[in-house]
């Protein structure tokens, strides 16, 4: 099976040439299948975030190699790398990020219009296929202040999946959430998963939900541990 991503030698230092400089990853060797849906545990501070956003392309990393769907990122420039994100990637945070003037409809054709520049009828169509598709065409018009916590991350899911990316990466998608809307939102990523095949690689201390992954990866201390973490779904 083809790879959505692989990272070879993944280190990431903060503050490089200042006094304060420190290396967070050590070393990351790391690769996820087209359709896989991972889980990456640890303790607070072990480097997940650092992880995710170099894998979101976010930020770079110190030295090391990563290629998405097979393209090596180390020498893109950074049009190529915003191009490429906005493409192949989508984001899902613990907190939403909604734009609070737009309605739910208007955030997920967002990522559409920034791509292609002016709006037309396709996107449109698309935003109310996904808002249909996670369970809120009754709320399309409704801005993103004026519904649950639940559903404006159902939002936020719509709006990561408007560019069809080959890859969801998620940082605590369900950490702001009780748990009955917590388990809404996860199925909802797992029946994206299983329907479109789309990948994710999801931040969660929440073991119940980690297990119901194809696999956990654990970070700690910038390191993957390499812990076997038994899951209920393992292929
Ligand atoms: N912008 C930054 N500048 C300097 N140090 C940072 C920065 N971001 C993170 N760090 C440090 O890098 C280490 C890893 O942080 P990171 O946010 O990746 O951890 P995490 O595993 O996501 O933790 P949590 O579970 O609490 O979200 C921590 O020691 C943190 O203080
Ligand atoms: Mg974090």
């Amino acid at each position: 099976m083809a790879d959505v991503i692989r990272l070879e030698g993944i280190c990431k230092s903060y503050n490089v040439g200042l006094p304060t400089e420190t290396e967070v990853l050590h070393g990351i060797d790391l690769a996820l299948h087209e359709g896989e849906f991972v889980a990456l545990m640890g303790p607070s501070g072990s480097g997940k975030s650092t992880l995710l956003n170099i894998v979101g392309l976010l930020d770079r990393p110190t030295s090391g190699t990563l290629f998405i769907n097979g393209e090596d990122t180390t020498e893109l420039g950074d049009a190529a790398i915003t191009t490429l994100r906005g493409r192949a990637i989508g984001f899902v945070f613990q907190y939403h990020y909604l734009i609070s003037a737009f309605t739910a409809h208007e955030n997920v054709v967002m990522p559409m219009l920034l791509d292609r520049g002016h709006p037309d009828a396709a996107m449109e169509r698309r935003a109310d296929e996904l808002l249909d598709w996670v369970g809120l065409s009754r709320w399309r018009d409704h801005k993103a202040t004026n519904i649950s916590g639940g559903q404006q991350q159902r939002v936020a899911i719509a709006r990561a999946l408007a560019m069809d990316p080959s890859l969801v990466l998620a940082d605590e998608p369900t950490g702001n959430l009780d748990s009955v809307s917590a388990d809404a939102v996860f199925e909802l990523m797992r029946r994206i998963n299983r329907d479109r095949g789309t990948s994710f690689l999801i931040v969660t201390h929440n073991l119940d939900l980690a297990q119901r992954c194809d696999r956990i990866v654990e970070v700690v201390d910038g390191r993957i541990s390499g812990r076997v973490i038994p899951t209920l779904d393992a292929r």
